[in-house]
Parts: structure tokens; C-alpha cells; sequence
């Protein structure tokens, strides 16, 4: 079959790899019939996160046809059509039965923090992913969730990341009624994010890149204020101001370890790895909440250390939360946002190529190239749905 491969930084191909095959009675395996390149992609491409090995295959957004079951697996059958969470969790763990299915406890035999993600590296589990024309599923019964009858594909492929990790954003930030919230990073999941703050009573909802096209787009899309960090000056400065010197009651940070607009970030997380990933965005967020305030963190970071000011949270009173997004505990909610018109992910994707084309995929993603937010890859056998 047709798969990513990953040859080293910034060097990804499409190959010909062997199909792969159930290894465990709860195993499916999905002919893939869409599948996104991610931020989080990024951190893999640029060579950021430990362990990744070449001759992996990336892709945790996918959806896909079931085509084989293992003999355990009751709650899918071949033929289904399924919504595909990036987690890949066990639903009986101490921490997937509170709905925590990013933290999974039996999934990542490689670490306890994070549970497994498809083609996210040895640390997360080493699972190849679904940027391919099939993929292995684990653990059947509990992640995989029929598409909806009438729902397009575009927007099925959204869920099982961007929707769920931007509401996630939003969720964590604890938003009050009338609350100003501030996101750093307009790629799809700060958009997504600025977009579903509303839907928990925000009042005022402002975002900040470094690509007017995406601002632009987020002014549209997701109703807010949009701020290009080059042209604010110091941004901690500029949104006290704008918040009559209080700061925002809620941050997001959307941008994680990729973060620039700060040189020593950048050498120190970004070229020498000294820490895992550039902190400018989180600590922009620390810096521009208010006291007392929330900052959410969906942007990744590596696994080691950060150079976080964590004497500002303290002083100011903040708390922080993270985490990745729990798909599965989401789904039925989003569904039914999409299903009432409540929000409309498919107008997020501004590529749609052949797996085939891959390399040129991440090149273009990667460098923010022909005003790109979302690419989508259809692989060969899907050519026809
Ligand atoms: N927690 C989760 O479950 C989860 C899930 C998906 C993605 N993510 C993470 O969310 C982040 C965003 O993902 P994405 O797909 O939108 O990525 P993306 O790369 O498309 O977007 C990131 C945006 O941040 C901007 N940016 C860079 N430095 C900035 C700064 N200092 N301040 C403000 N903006 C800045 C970039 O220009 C870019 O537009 C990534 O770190 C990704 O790994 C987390
Ligand atoms: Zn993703
Ligand atoms: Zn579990």
C-alpha cells in the first residue's frame, strides 16, 4: 500500500509499505478515506520530538472504511465508516474511565504521562499512523465512531483533532460569561478555539499570529479581533493595554513548540534543543493574563524541559491547564454542533491533495506557502468516494 514515510528531518516520501494486519483481537483495520497534516506534524517534521524513527508512517487525523475486525470486536463492523480519534485509548483504564482519553494508562508502553497516538513517534507509542491508504486500529471497541449519515467526510475528518482539540481549549479555559480571551496562534486549532470560546459566553475574543492570511481568515471565521505580533510591538504590553492594564481573564495558547518571536526561544527550543520547543507563546500567556486568570495550553511541547516563568504564575495567581484533547469524550457533543449548523469545520481546508503528494504537502504546511490553513490528503484507493 501507499504510506507516509519519514526519512529524517524535513524529509518525508511517499512508498509502497507492506498492508498492515490485525496483531490483536481488538484490533480494525481502516482503509483511510481522509487523512490531515497537523500542526503537531510539524513537531515530527522538523525532527523535535524524541525518537522518532525513520521509516515511520505520521497521520493521527484520519477517518476511514473498516475493512477487517479482529475476533473481539463488537462495537464496529466491516464496511462501517469511522471517525478515527488521534488518541488511541483502552476505555477501561483508572484514567480513560473518567474520560481522560489522552492520558490513557495501558495504550503508550513507551511513557506514563501521554497515552498513544497514532504515527506520533516511539514516545508516544510508536504506532504507525494514518497518513497511508490503511491503517492498524487498536483497541476497536472504544475509539472508532461511525460517521454520521449524511455528514461530509471534510467535516468527519475534522473531528478526530481540530473540533475537539479547540473546544477542548476553550473548555479548559473555564471562559465565564462576558470573560475577553486571548489566543496565541491562529493555525486551525486557535481558530477553532477562538470560535468555540464564544460558545461558552466570551465577550470579547481576540487572536495573534505572525500570517495575515490566517488572521484574516480568523476574523471571518471565528468573529474575533485579529493581531499580527510584528506590528503590535511588545504583545504583553499591547493587550494590557487593551484590557484597560488588567490582562485577558483567559489565555490560549494554540502555537506550542514551533513558537517564533523570540530569538533566544527559537535557539535554545527550536536549533539547539536545549529545551523541548521554543516557549514564546506560553510565555506570552503567562505575561498578558490577568491575576487570577486561566491559560489554557493545547500547543505541544516536548516532553523535557521548559523555560516557563513559573514565578509569574505563582505571583499572579494563575492556574494552568493543559492537556491533549480527549476526542472520544467530545464526539457526541461536536457531532451534534455540526449536525445543527453550530460550526462548519470543512471550511478550514484550503488543500486537498493525492497522498501521493505528500512531500510537497508538509513543504507547504510547514512554510505557510499558497495561504494554507488545513490540508486534506486523499489517498488512491479513495479516489472514488
Ligand atoms: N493538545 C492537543 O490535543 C493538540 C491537538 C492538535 C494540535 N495541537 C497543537 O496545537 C498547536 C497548533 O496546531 P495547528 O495545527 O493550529 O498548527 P499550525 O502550525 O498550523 O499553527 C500554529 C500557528 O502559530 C503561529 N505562531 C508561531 N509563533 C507564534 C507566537 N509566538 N504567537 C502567536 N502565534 C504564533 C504560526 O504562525 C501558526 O500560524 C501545535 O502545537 C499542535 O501540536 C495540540
Ligand atoms: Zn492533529
Ligand atoms: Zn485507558
Amino acid at each position: 500500500m501507499l504510506a507516509m514515510e519519514y526519512r529524517g528531518p524535513k524529509r518525508v516520501r511517499a512508498v509502497q509499505k507492506p498492508m498492515p494486519e490485525i496483531k490483536h483481537p481488538q484490533d480494525a483495520i481502516v482503509k483511510v478515506l481522509r487523512t490531515c497534516i497537523c500542526g503537531s506534524d510539524l513537531h515530527l517534521y522538523n525532527g523535535n520530538v524524541p525518537d522518532t524513527r525513520v521509516g515511520s508512517t505520521f497521520g493521527h487525523e484520519f477517518i476511514g472504511e473498516v475493512v477487517e475486525i479482529g475476533s473481539e470486536v463488537t462495537k464496529v463492523k466491516v464496511g462501517d465508516r469511522v471517525i478515527v480519534p488521534f488518541n488511541i485509548a483502552c476505555g477501561e483504564c483508572h484514567f480513560c474511565r473518567q474520560g481522560m482519553f489522552g492520558n490513557c494508562h495501558e495504550s503508550n508502553t513507551e511513557a506514563t504521562a501521554v497515552g498513544a497516538i497514532f504515527g506520533y513517534s516511539h514516545t508516544a507509542g510508536g504506532f504507525n499512523g494514518g497518513q497511508a491508504e490503511y491503517a492498524r486500529v487498536p483497541y476497536a471497541n472504544v475509539g472508532p465512531t461511525i460517521i454520521p449519515a449524511g455528514m461530509d467526510l471534510d467535516d468527519a475528518v475534522l473531528l478526530t483533532d481540530v473540533v475537539p482539540t479547540g473546544y477542548q481549549a476553550a473548555e479548559m479555559a473555564g471562559i465565564q460569561p462576558g470573560d475577553t480571551v486571548l489566543v496565541f496562534g491562529a493555525g486551525p486549532i486557535g481558530i477553532m478555539a477562538a470560535r468555540c470560546a464564544w460558545l461558552f459566553g466570551a465577550g470579547r475574543v481576540m487572536i495573534v499570529d505572525q500570517e495575515d492570511y490566517r488572521l484574516e481568515f480568523a476574523r471571518n471565521y471565528s468573529y474575533c479581533e485579529a493581531y499580527n505580533f510584528k506590528e503590535i510591538g511588545d504583545p504583553v504590553l499591547f493587550f494590557k493595554k487593551a484590557t484597560d492594564w488588567l490582562g485577558a481573564d483567559v489565555v490560549i495558547d494554540a502555537v506550542g513548540a514551533e513558537a517564533a518571536g523570540n530569538t533566544m526561544q527559537t535557539i535554545t527550543g527550536r536549533k539547539l534543543l536545549l529545551q523541548a520547543g521554543s516557549a514564546t507563546a506560553l510565555h506570552w500567556a503567562i505575561n498578558s493574563v490577568k491575576k487570577g486568570g486561566v491559560v489554557s495550553v493545547v500547543g505541544v511541547y516536548g516532553p523535557t524541559d521548559n523555560l516557563v516563568p513559573i514565578g509569574n504564575v505563582l505571583n499572579k495567581g494563575l492556574t494552568i491547564r493543559a492537556n491533549q484533547a480527549s476526542v472520544k469524550r467530545l464526539l457526541p457533543r461536536l457531532i451534534e454542533h455540526i449536525q445543527n449548523g453550530v460550526l462548519n469545520p470543512k471550511a478550514l481546508i484550503t488543500h486537498r491533495i493525492p497522498l501521493e503528494e505528500v512531500a510537497d504537502g508538509y513543504r507547504m504546511f510547514s512554510a505557510k506557502l499558497d495561504n494554507c490553513i488545513k490540508t486534506v490528503m486523499i489517498p488512491p484507493t479513495a479516489n472514488h468516494q
